[in-house]
């Protein structure tokens, strides 16, 4: 089969690989009709992390499944599903709580496990033309059949749920006031996730305008900070409150308006803007090591984190990977009760051969490339 294969940095190409088959009983193997380009493929793209060459890459995976092993028993052949990006086990501790992004099975020796992704286990992505799903009865969430809402449905795997995850993390209310940090696919979706639970005004920064523009045409705030420092402009917008919550969507390659990688900042203003008593969430990838981060204090995975401001603010703060299965049932509802359409963020739509080009493009965050998705499946 096809597949997309990460070569080294900013290094990906379409090769034949293997095709995913049935391993075990519990597997499905899907056939992906969407899989998307994530801004967490960029820190693999531009080798900020251990991911070894020869990995296929693709976490936010949809399609139909094609075949199912003996184990299975609510999928069947021709049944279209969502795939959340993080794969559990379903009787783990963490699965059996809740908390599918930690699976202690899948991944030994480590909390967690996804689709074609750096040190999380050995499962190639979906950006290919199928792919297997390990534990397919308690990972696959099923969808209305047919193609309607394709581009909608293909937000469930990842960055919906991680919108949303941000939004719960930060601890936000009907009425609140919420600062996002990042108007990337991720931030947009949290802008998205605040207002669908009431938020009275959803601040988003960057420094994009495409990106900004999004972030206005479901009315938010866009706060472009090339302009002025995002704090300045969010404690005048607030009368010098500050806002009720705020979201980390930017990770730990976030720069300074001249380019400079600053880490710490996004944190430092949400710090700065969120009010006393305040939530943070932070779901922007921090990650344990980064041998190239900007100085030894970064490249042992460390922050500087203004804890004393937090401390006397009495702010509390939320991290990590979403746990997509939280979530992903009532966010597909809202979808086909068109209560929401995360699709206005897609901005191409490419055949899986045209992969590479889709990630050079997205990763120099070019105007217009905001979320691209693939469709492998040459039938579409
Ligand atoms: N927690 C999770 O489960 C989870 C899931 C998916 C993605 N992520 C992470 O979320 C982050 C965002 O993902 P994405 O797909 O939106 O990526 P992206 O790279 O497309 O978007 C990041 C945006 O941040 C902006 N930015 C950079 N520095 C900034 C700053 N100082 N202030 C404000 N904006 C700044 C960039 O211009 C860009 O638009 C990534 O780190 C990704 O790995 C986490
Ligand atoms: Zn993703
Ligand atoms: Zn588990």
């Amino acid at each position: 089969m096809r597949a997309l294969v990460y070569n080294g940095p900013k290094d990906v190409s379409v090769q034949d690989v293997p095709d995913a088959r049935i391993e075990d009983p519990n597997d499905a193997v899907v056939r992906i009709t969407t899989t998307n380009i994530c801004g967490s493929d960029l820190h693999m793209y531009e080798g900020r992390t251990s991911v070894q060459p020869g990995k296929t890459l693709g976490h936010e995976n949809m399609g139909i499944v094609e075949e199912v092993g003996p184990g299975v028993s609510r999928l069947k052949p021709g049944d279209r599903v969502s795939l959340p990006f993080n794969i559990g086990c379903g009787h783990c501790r963490n699965c059996q709580g809740g908390r599918t992004a930690f699976c202690t099975e899948v991944n030994p020796g480590f909390a967690g496990g996804a689709y074609g992704y750096a040190d999380m286990g050995p499962y190639p992505g979906g950006q290919a033309q199928f792919l297997r799903v390990p534990w397919a009865d308690w990972n696959a969430l099923r969808l209305p059949p047919g193609t309607e809402h394709e581009l909608d449905f293909t937000m469930l795997s990842d960055i919906l749920p991680t919108g949303w995850h941000g939004t719960r993390l930060a601890g936000l209310r009907p009425g609140d006031s919420c600062l996002v940090i990042g108007a990337g696919p991720v931030g947009l979706m949290a802008a998205l996730s605040a207002l669908t639970q009431g938020a009275s005004q959803v601040f988003v920064v960057d420094e994009k305008q495409d990106r900004l523009k999004l972030a206005e045409q479901i009315c938010a705030t866009p706060v472009d900070f090339t302009d002025q420092p995002a704090t300045d402009f969010v404690m005048d917008a607030t009368s010098g409150r500050g806002v009720d919550c705020g979201v980390e969507a930017v990770g730990f390659q976030a720069h300074s308006p001249d380019g400079q990688e600053m880490p710490d900042q996004t944190l430092q203003t949400l710090v700065d803007c969120v009010r006393a008593t305040g939530g943070i969430g932070v779901i922007g990838l921090f990650v344990a090591q980064d041998p190239q981060g900007v100085d030894d204090v970064h490249a042992k995975g460390n922050a500087v984190f203004p804890f004393g401001s937090f401390f006397t603010k009495e702010q509390s703060i939320g991290t990590g990977q979403a746990n997509v299965k939280d979530y992903n049932r009532q966010l597909r509802d809202l979808i086909i009760h068109d209560r929401i359409s995360p699709s206005w963020i897609v901005s191409q739509e490419l055949s899986l051969e045209q992969a590479s080009e889709g990630y050079d493009k997205f990763d120099q965050r070019l105007d217009g490339w905001t979320k691209v998705v693939l469709h492998p499946d040459a039938a579409r």
